[in-house]
């Protein structure tokens, strides 16, 4: 069946053309906010090296494992991952609670989607607001006043969430294959080359080596409890796994890849990013007097600030945010997909009309995030839990899919590929021999579902 199914995808041309291009397509999925936007402004907030070091553990021990074993399930079920792990529930003969695991994933990857169009929304902005000149000589204050600015106009901010939607609707509504690749092929390569120019630059202000101890030499005791699960979900959400999105990209993957081989090369590469976004980000922090732990407006005050210092700097910052917007695109494009795959499979809704359906919905649950920043800024849903106190709708829903979502569905993706799924033939399927595997089988079983227990366990007690 899932030989059958696979087969439909390669007749209705919607594999991937090659190894490279799935390759390309996962990168631009697990490259995006969550590389530049995100892992900066976390590593801020919780005290710099110790944070950076369990972060870099939780993709060893967690994030790499969970990859290559979500994108394995995807690929032999080869549909939609609701579609896909009812399939294998079957195949394997295993019990039907698993496919919790397919449920949760569309349900996150609804979810993460709204209120990452909003941030995605944010990079389209500055394409604008780079281009115009604006940062030329403009000081701390002023660059922090426009981001500012930007937050507190919820009409802004609603104009710029529909545009970055209906671009991700648009592309997924045409396809696969010549909706995506095409885009991620050219762009993503731009991206690593103008990172490298702002690392260089980072190199000048006479603050790198701060940057370099900040970001690598570990201080525990600035490591809380909420931080450490904080790294550990953030592992899973710059990975793009834990909720059905490599699953359903693995799904269109052709069985003659090296899975194994694969998820590495996206690990390290991706990795790579978020490593070169910090270090091109905390140099000019410190130079500037700035605030580590600004929060979610890190990289649009720090960055404008260089690029109005750096000569040139109005060509290189359009192209970077707009380097920033095709990352944020392509990671978004990857969320909408478990959505519209299994709309298309179990409404029989076409692929344009699902994107659509589904684009809208997510697009109305955005609104939420949109207010948070403004009109709602001073709102706290669940105010009466201690835990909760200071978080706005934003907050919420960041930490439900990020820090909840994404490593229990890593959880159980493990324990299912570990423990659930027929051992015959999975050496292959995953592209390991001999000890390589035993070795990679016995990290999946027991290090990976102890690393995220203890880390949840560590938050309840
Ligand atoms: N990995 C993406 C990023 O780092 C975010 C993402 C999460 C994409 C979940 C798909 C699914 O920006």
């Amino acid at each position: 069946m899932s030989q059958a199914t696979s087969k439909a995808h390669q007749q209705a041309g919607s594999l991937w053309s090659s190894r490279m291009a799935f390759i390309l397509a996962a990168v631009g999925s697990a490259v995006g906010l969550g590389n530049i936007w995100k892992f900066p402004y976390i590593t801020g907030e919780n005290g710099g090296g110790a944070f950076v070091l369990v972060y870099l553990a939780c993709i060893a021990i967690v994030g790499i494992p969970v990859l290559i074993a979500e994108v394995m399930i995807g690929r032999r079920g080869g549909q939609s991952p609701v579609a896909s792990m009812r399939e294998l529930t079957a195949t394997e003969g295993t019990r039907k609670g698993w496919r919790l695991i397919g449920w949760n994933g569309i349900v996150a990857s609804f979810l993460v989607l709204s209120f990452y169009s909003v941030i995605g929304g944010w990079a389209l902005v500055y394409v604008f607001k780079a281009a115009s000149g604006m940062f030329t000589g403009a000081d701390a204050d002023a660059i922090g006043g426009t981001f500012g600015g930007m937050l507190a106009s919820a009409t802004d901010l609603l104009l710029w969430h529909s545009v970055f939607m209906a671009i991700v609707i648009f592309i997924v509504g045409r396809g696969i294959r010549s909706g995506m690749e095409r885009a991620i092929n050219t762009l993503m390569p731009l991206l690593f080359v103008l990172l490298f120019i702002m690392v260089g630059y980072a190199m000048t202000t006479g603050k790198f080596g701060e940057a370099v101890s900040f970001m690598f030499s570990p201080d525990f005791s600035k490591l809380t409890t909420e931080g450490i699960l904080t790294a550990l979900g953030h592992a899973a959400f710059t990975l793009s796994i834990g909720i059905g999105v490599m699953m359903a990209y693995g799904s269109y993957l052709p069985q003659k890849v090296n899975i194994a081989r694969t998820a590495m090369t996206i690990a390290v590469l991706d990795t790579g990013v978020a490593l070169m976004a910090g270090l091109a980000i905390f140099p000019l922090v410190f130079a500037n007097g700035l605030e580590p732990g600004a929060g979610p407006g890190l990289i649009f005050v720090t960055l404008p600030l260089a690029f109005g210092q750096m000569s040139g700097g109005v060509i290189f910052g359009t192209l970077f945010f707009a380097l920033l917007l095709v990352a944020a695109l392509t990671s978004a494009i990857s969320m909408l997909e478990p959505v519209v795959e299994w709309l298309e499979e179990h409404k029989g809704i076409s692929r344009a009309k699902s994107a659509l359906g589904g684009g809208l919905a997510i697009w109305l649950v955005g609104v939420g995030t949109v207010l948070s920043f403004n009109n709602l800024a001073d709102f706290h849903p669940l105010a009466f839990i201690p835990f909760f106190e200071g978080k706005t709708i934003f907050d919420l829903l960041d930490f439900l899919v990020s820090n909840l979502m994404m490593p229990l569905g890593g959880l159980a993706i493990a324990l299912f590929a570990g423990w659930a799924m027929k051992r015959q033939g999975l050496d292959q399927e995953i592209g390991l021999k001999g000890g390589v595997y035993s070795a990679f089988m016995f990290v999946l079983r027991f290090l990976t579902p102890a690393g995220i227990a203890v880390v949840f366990l560590y938050n309840l007690l």
